[in-house]
């Protein structure tokens, strides 16, 4: 239960357009180095979830490529592994057995040491005593940890997150990102996270990468220095948590020219 091999994402001049859409990437370039935590902030309608798409190997660029430690990305790239913004637990499946499947479909494992593992995982995200439970007896903030322990059990060493706390209260959603962030720690992984929120991402990342609107390639940059361990309730406090913020907004939001 080690992490293999730390992941290096590489985008290289991407574009990228539905078909009879308009473009939604041009040139895109982005290099993510192992165990590097960025967040992707960007307006709804950008075309963050698409790139999600492209990073996971289930659209195709047009032009360019979306490497994995130097490989073509695949949807069966072993590195990688998904959490979206909607939990999509199977609702007739315990929390166990639903963090248990992939495991089970990867069939590597014998069904006693997938429990076991499983088991290990629920307990990381803090939900040991909820193994037994239907997804419907979970509130929305536990059947996100669960969805979380599903993708982390097969040990993935990129984890591609698609504003996975968006529909949380703001008090779940803190607590789930010092969880997640207390995880990163532990496990080492290259995430590339997905997020609107400006906060969120400042409080998150190593570097946030703003993009711009379709067809979108990286406005900005903004690498983020504030010390770790990061926690809510200390790292808002600090002036420098603001300067980031302040600057991300005047970036994204240009204040406007008086008249
Ligand atoms: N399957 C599709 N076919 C055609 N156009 C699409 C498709 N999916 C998305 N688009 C268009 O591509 C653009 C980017 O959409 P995308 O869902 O990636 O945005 P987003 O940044 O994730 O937005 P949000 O923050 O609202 O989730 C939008 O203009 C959208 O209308
Ligand atoms: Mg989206």
């Amino acid at each position: 239960m080690h992490t293999q091999q730390m992941a290096q994402l590489s985008v290289n001049h991407l574009d990228f357009a539905y078909p009879n859409g308009q473009p939604v990437f041009r040139d895109l370039s982005l290099h993510v180095r192992p165990g590097e935590f960025i967040a992707l902030l960007g307006p709804s309608g950008c075309g963050k979830s698409t790139l999600l798409n492209l990073l996971s190997g289930f659209h195709q660029p047009s032009r360019g490529s979306v490497t994995v430690n130097g490989a073509a990305v695949t949807p069966e790239t072993p590195e990688l592994g998904y959490v979206f913004q909607s939990p999509q637990l199977f609702p007739w499946l315990n929390a166990l057995d639903n963090v248990r499947f992939g495991l089970r479909m990867d069939g590597r494992i014998g069904a006693a040491a997938q429990r076991e593992r499983a088991h290990h995982y629920l307990a990381m995200v803090g939900l040991a005593d909820a193994a037994d439970k239907l997804p419907y007896q979970l509130s929305g903030g536990m059947q996100q940890r669960v969805a979380l322990a599903r993708t982390l059990v097969m040990e993935p060493t990129l984890l591609l997150m698609d504003e996975p706390f968006a529909a949380l209260d703001a008090i779940s959603r803190n607590s789930m990102n010092e969880e997640t962030l207390r995880l990163w720690s532990k496990l080492g992984q290259t995430v590339v996270f997905i997020t609107h929120d400006i906060d969120e991402a400042v409080f998150l990342a190593d570097r946030v990468v703003v993009l711009g609107a379709a067809p979108a390639g990286i406005q900005s940059e903004l690498r983020i220095e504030l010390p770790r361990p990061r926690i809510h309730r200390d790292t808002r406090k600090l002036a420098r948590f603001n300067d980031y913020r302040n600057e991300l907004l005047d970036r994204i939001a240009p204040a406007a020219q008086p008249a």
